[in-house]
C-alpha cells in the first residue's frame, strides 16, 4: 500500500474495486446452468453454452441455447396471457410496471456489477447510467400504462411481441423494448444477446417478485438461431430489434408480407461536428463521451469527427492529450474510463478494421496502454482519413473515432451526411442559430447540440435511412406497440389485371395523347406505349400512358430537386393544398362524370380541406427529458416519397394518399389506380392551376406492381405506401435499403386522419442545452 505522501507525488489513482461478493454468491446459486423463463417459471437448463467475462477472461455461468420449441413454448405462454393483460385496467399495468422500476432501483448496485462483469463496460458507466435509466424507463412506461387509453384513444395492444437485443446495453436495451410493450398492454418474448444473458435472467426473477401475471414476460436464451426462431413465429404480431444492420436486414425479408409489425433500430456512423466557434475543451470531452463511452461499442456512438479546419490543429493536440489520461483497465474498478471489449470475436474486428484504416492511408494516435490480459482496445484516433476510406464508411463499434475536417457548414453537413446510415449527430458551436440550422439539415434521428449520447425516456430514439425504422422512447415510441383497428390488413384480393390490348383507335379521350405527369410538366411515356382503359362492363374510355422504370426514375429525379416544398412553411403548404380543393371544387361536375359518383369527388374535395387544416396543426412537440434540456421532437418530411393506389375510389384514393403526404412537406411519385387513371390524368390540370411546384407531385401511370418495385429498389425513395394486394413484394424490395413501407389492403373511403399525417413524418429528436 503506497503512503499517502508518495500518492501526492505521483498522483495516481490507487484501486477501487467495486465489491462484487453478491454476484458472485448469486452467480454460484445458479452454478448448474439457467434455464429460460417461460409463464412465470425457469426450465430446466439444456444444451447450455457459456457466458464470460470479457475482462478476465473466465466463465461467468451457463445459459441454455434457446430451440424452436422453447420459442414455441414461449409464444404460446406469451399468446395465452395476452387476452388477460390486454383486459388489465391500466392502473393495474402501471402498479406492475412501477414494481418493475422499485425492484430494479433497489437492485441498481446489483445489477450493476452483474452487467459489467457480463459486458466489460465500466461500473461507472451501469451504476450511474445504464441501470437508472432501466428503472427511469420503467417509471415513465408505468404513467403511460396509467394514460395510454385516454391519450391513443382508439388504438389497442398488438398481441404478442418477439424482441431481440444485442449485448451493448443489455438491460437497458430490455428496458426499452419490455416497458413499452407492456404499458401498452402487449406480451413479449424477449432474446438477449448470447454474450450478455445474465442481466435479462436476473430481470426474470425480479418480474417473478412483482407479481407480474405469468406468460406477460418470457425471456428465452440463444444465438442468432433462437432469434430466427422467434422472428418466423406465426404467433408473433411484432418484431422489434436492435442490433446489426445485417442481421436486420434478414429480419426484414423473413417478415416481409407476414402482417408482421417492425421496427429496427440499426447501426450508425454517427458524425460529431465541431465548429471553429465551439468551446473546444467542451468539445473534447463531447468526444470522450462520444466515442470511448462504453468502449464504443453504442450504435449512436459519434464515430466521425468533423472538424472545422482553422481550429483543427489545436482540437487535435487538446484531444491528443486528453486521450493520454484514459485509463483502460478493469470494469469494476471505479476509476476505470474504459473497459472491456466484450467478447474475442468483436476485438478481433476492431483490431482488422484499425489495420484496414492505416493501410488505406490513415494516421494512428494510440496512447495509453491496456492490460496484457482480456478484451482490451486502447482509445484510438485516426486522422487524415478519406471521406471514401473503408474506416470512414463502416461502423467499427470500438473506442475507435475517425477524423476529417471541413471548411463551411455546407461542407460540414455534406460530409455527415455522406453515410448510408442516420441514427445521430452531435453539434458543436457556441452559435446556436447555426447549430440549429445544421441540426435540420443534417440526416439523422437524433441530434444532440454541444452535448453527446444523452438518452431519456421520454425522447424519442430512432434511425433516419438505413440505421432502422420506428422510435424507441416516449409516446412517438408508444404508436410502436399499439396499432388502430381500422387500418388493417384485409383479406388479399388480386389487383385487376393492366390491360395488354393495344390501345384502340376511335375511343374517347383519344384526342388527347396519353401522358404522365413529371416534374410540372406533362410527359410522353418513356416507352412511347399506353393502355387502353375500359369501364365495368369492357367498354373502352380512353388511354394512358405505360410508364416504365425509366418514367419512375425521372419522377424521382424531379422529386429530388422540389426541395423547396419541404423547406416552404407550413402555412404555404396549407395555402396550396386549399387551392387545389378549390380548383377541384370548380371542375367538380366534370370529375363526377369522370368517376361515376358524386358522393366520390365531395369526400376528395373535403379531405383536402382537411388535410390543408392540418398541415401547419400537426406540429412537433417540446419533451420533459431528465436534464436541463430543450428536448424537441420535431416531425420532419420523409423527402421524396413513393405512392401506389388501389384500384378502387380513383381520385379519393390518390386525395386520401396525396394530400397528407403534400401536407407534410413530401414531394411524391404517385402510382394512380390501374383500373381508372384517367382521374388522375384529369387531375394534372387541378395541379397546374393551383400553384403546386413543379416535382412535388409526380404520376406515372402503368402496371403498379412494375412500377413500385423500381419505388422500391430506388435509394431516393425515402417511403413508400402501398394500397393493394402485393405488398408482401413490396416489403421485400426494399430490404435493400431498408426504407420504410406502409402496405394495407384496402383504404376505407373514411380512411383519414392523424395516423395518415405521422407516417408521413418521421421524428427527429433535438437537444439543446440551457444553463451555463
Ligand atoms: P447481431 O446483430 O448479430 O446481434 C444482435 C442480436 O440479434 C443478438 O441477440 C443475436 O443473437 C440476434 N441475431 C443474430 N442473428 C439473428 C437472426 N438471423 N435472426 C434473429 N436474430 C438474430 O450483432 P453482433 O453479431 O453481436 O455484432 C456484429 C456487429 O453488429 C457489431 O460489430 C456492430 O457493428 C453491430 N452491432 C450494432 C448494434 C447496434 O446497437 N446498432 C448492437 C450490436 C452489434
Amino acid at each position: 500500500m503506497p503512503e499517502v505522501k508518495e500518492i501526492l507525488q505521483t498522483m495516481d489513482y490507487g484501486p477501487a474495486p467495486e465489491d462484487e461478493s453478491h454476484v458472485r454468491t448469486w452467480l454460484k446459486g445458479h452454478a448448474a446452468g439457467f434455464g429460460h423463463f417461460i409463464d412465470g417459471a425457469f426450465t430446466a437448463p439444456t444444451a447450455t453454452f457459456e457466458t464470460r467475462n470479457p475482462a478476465r477472461d473466465e466463465v461467468l455461468g451457463y445459459v441454455s441455447q434457446g430451440s424452436e420449441a422453447d420459442v414455441d413454448k414461449a409464444v404460446a405462454a406469451a399468446r395465452r396471457a395476452f387476452p388477460g393483460w390486454a383486459a388489465t385496467p391500466g392502473h393495474q399495468r402501471a402498479r406492475a410496471l412501477y414494481a418493475l422500476a422499485r425492484l430494479v432501483q433497489k437492485r441498481e448496485r446489483f445489477l450493476s456489477v452483474l452487467e459489467s462483469l457480463d459486458n466489460g463496460k465500466p461500473i461507472r458507466e451501469s451504476r450511474d447510467i445504464d441501470i437508472p435509466l432501466v428503472a427511469r424507463h420503467f417509471y415513465h412506461h408505468a404513467g403511460w400504462a396509467e394514460l395510454v387509453e385516454g391519450e391513443f384513444p382508439g388504438h389497442a395492444p398488438l398481441g404478442v411481441c418477439g424482441q431481440i437485443i444485442p449485448w451493448n446495453f443489455p438491460l437497458l436495451m430490455l428496458a426499452w423494448k419490455i416497458a413499452p410493450a407492456l404499458a401498452a398492454g402487449n406480451t413479449v418474448v424477449l432474446k438477449p444477446a448470447e454474450f450478455t444473458p445474465l442481466t435479462a435472467l436476473a430481470f426474470a426473477e425480479i418480474c417473478r417478485e412483482a407479481g407480474l401475471p405469468n406468460g406477460v414476460v418470457n425471456i428465452v436464451t440463444g444465438d442468432g438461431a433462437t432469434g430466427a426462431a422467434l422472428v418466423k413465429h406465426e404467433g408473433v404480431d411484432k418484431i422489434a430489434f436492435t442490433g446489426s444492420t445485417e442481421v436486420g436486414r434478414a429480419i426484414r425479408e423473413a417478415t416481409a408480407g407476414s402482417g408482421k409489425k417492425l421496427t429496427l433500430e440499426l447501426g450508425g456512423k454517427s458524425p460529431f461536428i465541431v465548429f471553429d466557434d465551439s468551446d473546444l475543451d467542451g468539445a473534447v470531452e463531447g468526444v470522450v463521451d462520444a466515442i470511448w463511452f462504453n468502449g464504443g461499442q453504442v450504435c449512436c456512438a459519434g464515430s466521425r469527427l468533423l472538424v472545422q479546419e482553422g481550429v483543427a490543429e489545436a482540437f487535435f493536440a487538446k484531444l491528443k492529450r486528453r486521450m493520454a489520461s484514459l485509463r483502460v483497465g478493469d470494469p469494476l474498478d471505479k476509476s476505470i474510463d474504459i473497459g472491456a471489449i466484450v467478447a474475442p470475436v468483436q476485438l478481433q474486428r476492431i483490431r482488422d478494421l484499425v489495420a484496414k484504416g492505416v493501410s488505406e492511408g490513415a494516421s494512428l494516435h494510440q496512447p495509453g496502454v491496456v492490460p496484457a490480459k482480456g478484451c482490451f482496445f486502447p482509445p484510438t484516433l485516426l486522422t487524415d482519413v478519406e471521406p471514401a476510406s473503408t474506416v470512414a464508411e463502416v461502423e467499427i463499434f470500438g473506442p475507435v473515432a475517425v477524423a476529417m475536417t471541413f471548411r463551411t457548414p455546407d461542407e460540414a453537413v455534406a460530409l455527415a451526411n455522406n453515410t448510408r446510415y442516420g441514427l445521430a449527430a452531435s453539434i458543436w458551436s457556441e452559435n446556436i442559430d447555426l447549430a440549429l440550422d445544421v441540426a435540420s439539415k443534417v440526416k439523422a434521428g437524433v441530434v444532440w447540440i454541444n452535448a453527446t449520447n444523452l438518452f431519456d425516456a421520454g425522447a424519442a430514439f430512432g434511425g433516419y435511412r438505413e440505421s432502422g425504422f420506428g422510435r424507441e422512447g416516449g409516446r412517438e415510441g408508444l404508436y410502436e406497440y399499439l396499432k388502430l383497428p381500422s387500418t388493417q390488413r384485409a383479406a388479399e384480393k388480386p389487383r385487376a389485371p393492366l390491360s395488354s390490348a393495344p390501345a384502340e383507335s376511335g375511343v374517347p379521350g383519344i384526342d388527347r395523347t396519353p401522358k404522365l405527369y413529371i416534374g410540372g410538366k406533362q410527359t410522353r411515356p418513356d416507352s412511347g406505349y399506353s393502355f387502353t382503359v375500359r369501364d365495368a362492363q369492357g367498354v373502352a374510355l380512353g388511354q394512358a400512358g405505360l410508364g416504365n422504370r425509366k418514367d419512375i426514375r425521372n419522377a424521382v429525379e424531379a422529386a429530388a430537386k422540389a426541395t423547396g416544398w419541404s423547406g416552404a412553411s407550413a402555412h404555404n403548404r396549407a395555402q396550396v393544398l386549399y387551392y387545389v380543393a378549390e380548383n377541384l371544387a370548380a371542375r367538380e361536375e366534370e370529375f363526377v362524370r369522370r368517376v361515376g359518383s358524386s358522393e366520390e369527388v365531395a369526400a376528395a374535395i373535403a379531405r383536402l380541406f382537411y388535410y390543408a387544416a392540418w398541415a401547419d396543426k400537426y406540429d412537433g412537440r417540446v419533451h420533459a427529458t431528465k436534464t436541463r434540456h430543450v428536448t424537441l421532437a420535431m416531425r420532419e418530411p420523409w423527402g421524396v416519397m413513393g405512392i401506389v393506389c388501389p384500384d378502387e375510389a380513383p381520385l379519393l384514393a390518390l386525395v386520401s394518399l396525396l394530400a397528407p403526404a403534400l401536407a407534410m412537406g413530401n414531394r411524391v411519385i404517385l402510382v394512380p389506380s390501374v383500373v381508372q387513371p384517367l382521374a388522375a390524368t384529369d387531375f394534372y390540370q387541378v395541379l397546374d392551376t393551383s400553384d403546386v411546384p413543379a416535382g412535388v407531385v409526380n404520376i406515372v401511370t402503368g402496371d403498379p406492381d412494375a412500377l413500385c418495385k423500381t419505388l422500391a429498389d430506388h435509394h431516393e425513395v425515402a417511403a413508400l405506401w402501398y394500397v393493394g394486394p402485393g405488398g408482401a413484394a413490396v416489403e421485400k424490395a426494399s430490404v435493400s435499403n431498408l426504407k420504410a413501407t406502409w402496405v394495407r389492403e384496402i383504404l376505407a373511403t373514411d380512411a383519414q386522419g392523424p395516423e395518415f399525417l405521422r407516417r408521413a413524418t418521421q421524428v427527429k429528436t433535438i437537444w439543446v442545452p440551457y444553463g451555463e
